[in-house]
Formats: structure tokens, sequence, C-alpha cells
């Protein structure tokens, strides 16, 4: 797996993924200036460190792209409930694979960004939510979270501070719906992982019924460095207004150097991405299609690739950065059955609550299965638009248009391979 940054910018995480000492608490504290930056916060007062986050442009990294300054700062100061904070870990995107190496190689830099920000919005718990599969990473979690504690990193009086925050690990099952953030709740309160109906939003009604933050593990790695060298800095890291810092880009698929990039938030086109960083495509066959923001994202057409890779220019276009999960697509792909299996993938991780994604989901996956196997009909492709415009923003949660979303894409920007395909 490349292992890769850009040229003559800084990088954050990545020089230090690959290295197994990387995790341990020494050199975190000798090689990276470990647990300086709490310090620093809690000689502001929490507010002040809430307004540093909100100076630095950080943006969610679980897919929305939320400011997340501005979602700590929605947790109520009066309320007397408990507040809590949690950690999504899921990673259950399909094509990601970032917040993996930020758990198995800098999981104190984890620990550290969520002691501060539970001290900003008063948490004195925390949870860290990972999906099950990381049976590894959960593991080396819970050693470093021990070595916290015995330094007094975790615990009461964190540090002579006077405050006092400890996390617990928990694994989920390998359900996808349990990365969206009011399923995960459930599903860690011991529900059914099914997402809640909102609002209220975990601000006000989260875990146990009380104020919660959901932060993605990417975007907590990113505040020891933003307490660390100030908001500005931070901000300044990346190239458009708006998105600061850089990003943990994960390329899947027909490039010649798959792996893991972290380049500044909007710093690079896809076409820079994937020829410049990536050794261009596999076998130097021609490009066909990427998918840019893990298997949500609508796809895009070899001409739409000059767009910067960031929130707010993929938005523009009518697809989304998401989790940066970029997969690439060259000719030899039967996009077809691409789809299908993206459709079948969603079909299988339907929670079943709202009907247009219940049942939605399975009748496109029977439509493009029907294509597949030669019974298909033309009329089958606007079959296909109608059902993905009635489940998209008709559920729930966002895994409705998560599945419509590439269909849409898949079927209008490639229309004539399906004809081709149902043509015979
Ligand atoms: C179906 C679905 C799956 C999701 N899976 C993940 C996930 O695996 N990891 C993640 O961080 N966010 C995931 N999200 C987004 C979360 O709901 C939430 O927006 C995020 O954890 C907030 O953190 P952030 O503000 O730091 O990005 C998912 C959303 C949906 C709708």
């Amino acid at each position: 797996m490349a292992l890769s940054a850009h040229a003559g910018s800084e990088t954050l995480y990545i020089q230090h993924f690959g290295n197994e000492e990387a995790r341990g608490l020494q050199y975190y504290l000798k090689q990276m200036n470990g647990y300086s930056a709490l310090k620093k916060a809690f000689a502001l007062k929490p507010d002040q460190v809430i307004d540093e986050v909100k100076k630095s442009n950080l943006r969610g990294r679980g897919g929305a792209g939320f400011p997340s300054g501005v979602k700590w700062s929605f947790i109520p100061k009066t309320s007397d409930k408990p507040k809590y904070l949690v950690c999504n870990a899921d990673e259950s995107e399909p094509g990601t694979f970032k917040d993996r190496d930020l758990m198995r190689y800098t999981p104190h830099l984890l620990i550290e960004g969520m002691v501060i920000a539970a001290y900003a919005i008063g948490a004195k718990h925390g949870y860290i939510y990972i999906r099950g599969e990381y049976a590894r990473e959960a593991k080396l979690l819970d050693l470093a979270l021990e070595e916290a504690r015995q330094a007094g990193y975790l615990g009461s009086n964190i540090q002579g501070s006077g405050f006092q925050f400890d996390l617990t690990v928990h694994r989920g099952a390998g359900a996808y719906i349990c990365g969206e953030e009011t399923g995960l709740l459930n599903s860690l309160e011991g529900k059914r992982g099914e997402p809640r109906v909102k609002p209220p939003f975990p601000a006000t009604w989260g875990a146990f019924g009380s104020p919660t933050v959901v932060n993605n593990v990417e975007t907590l790695c990113a505040v020891p460095f933003i307490l660390q060298r100030g908001g500005e800095w931070y901000a300044k890291l990346g190239k458009l207004p708006n998105s600061g810092g850089t990003r943990l880009f994960c390329v899947s698929g027909h490039v010649k150097k798959p792996g893991l990039y972290e380049l500044p938030a909007g710093a690079v086109t896809l076409r820079e991405l994937i020829y410049d960083y990536c050794g261009g495509i596999l076998d130097d066959r021609k490009l066909r299609a990427v998918i840019p923001g893990g298997s949500s994202a609508p796809v895009l057409t070899p001409d739409e690739i000059d767009v910067v890779l960031d929130i707010d220019p993929l938005m523009k276009i009518g697809s989304m950065l998401g989790s940066a999960g970029v997969m690439v697509i060259h000719d030899g792909c039967d996009l077809v059955r691409l789809i299908y299996r993206i459709t079948k993938f969603y079909e299988h991780e339907s929670c079943g609550q709202c009907t247009p994604c219940r049942e939605g989901c399975r009748w496109m996956a029977n439509i493009f299965k029907r294509i597949l196997d030669g019974k298909g009909r033309l009329e089958d492709l606007d079959l296909l638009l109608d059902i993905a415009n009635n489940i998209n923003q008709k559920t729930l949660c966002a895994l409705g248009d998560a599945a419509a979303g590439p269909v849409k894409s898949f079927v209008t920007k490639f229309r004539s391979d399906f004809e081709a395909r149902i043509r015979g």
C-alpha cells in the first residue's frame, strides 16, 4: 500500500503510519509532542477551546463535512444531565480505510483529541464505537487507553487540572447502519441499530438521552494539532476557505499505486490525485469512471475529474467527498455489474425501518440483476430512476440517499452501457 504526501507541504499523520513504535506513549510524547496540546487546552476556558476549533475550519471527516467547532457549541451549557463524547470508529463506508490506520498507529492522538473535545463540551465519559471487524485495532486502543490512564492522561484530575474523563471502547457487530450516528447511539445503548427520528439531534438527545457529540476518528485526531499550533495555522493548511487542515484520501481500484494519501484540503484535483500521485490507470488502460467519496457518492465521468477534491467543489457538481474513499474504475470494468454490487450492499445494510429504503433498494437490486441476466427491458432504466427518486430524501437517515445517488448517476451518465446490455 502506498503512503504518500503532497510535495512540499506538511503532513500530520502519514509519516507515522506503518511504524509500530508510533502507537506507544513514549513515541507519542517524544516524537509527536504528545499531550502538550492538552496542557494548552486546560489553560483555556472550554469556550475558548471551541473558538479555536471554529477558527481552524475543521469540518467533519465522517461524511457530512459539518463544521466541528459549531457542532461542539450546540451542547447546552445549562443542562444538568451528563454529557457524552462519542467517537465514530465504525468506518463502514465501502472504499474507506483511513480511520483504521489512525487507530492502529496513532491511538494516543485520538485519545488526546477526545480528552480535549470532552473538556470543551463538559463530558466526563466518552465511547469509541469501533466496527466489529477491527478486532485488532480495538485491542490496540485498549492498550493505549491503559497506558494513558497509568500516565494520568485519563481518569480523575487529569494532569492536576481537576478535569475528569475516561473512555470505553465499544465494539460493533458489523452493521453499516451503525455508522449513522443515531443508529450508532442506539446500538451503544444495547438497542437495535436503527437510526432515530431527528430532531431531537444528538446535541440535545444523544447517548442515554443526554447531550452528545459524535465525531469521526480523523476529525478528533485533528484536534491536538489545532490546540498545539493554533486554529489559524490549521485553517491555512487547507487551500480553500471553509476547509482547513489535511485530508486522508483512501484510493482503491484501478490505479497503479493505491493506498492512503495525505494532502492539504482542497489542494489537488481528482485528475492530479489519480495521475500525479497514484501513478495513473492500472495497465495503462483508459479511465472510465470515478467514485470520489465512498460507495455512497454519485459517480463521476472522466470529463469531470478536473474538479478540486474537496467538500464544496464536489457538492457543486452533484457528487460528494464523503469519507474520501476514492474508487477508480478503468474501461475493463462492467459498470452494470458494479452498480448492481453496490446496490446489493445497500439492500443488505438497510435497517428496514423506512419503506422507501427497505423496498426500494431491493427493487433496484432485482432490476439490475434482471438486466445482468439478459432479461432487462429498456423501460427498466426509467423505472430505476423513478424508484431512486422515491427513495431520495424520503427516509429517516441518509442511507436511502446513499443508495439512490449512485443508481441515479450510473444510469444517467452511463445509460448507453445499460442499453447495450439490455439489447444484448
Ligand atoms: C448510512 C451512514 C453510514 C455512516 N457511516 C459512518 C462511519 O462509518 N463513520 C463515520 O465517521 N461517519 C459515518 N456516517 C456519518 C455519521 O452519521 C456522522 O455524520 C459522523 O460520525 C459525524 O462525525 P463528523 O462530524 O466528525 O464527521 C454515516 C452516515 C450514514 C447515513
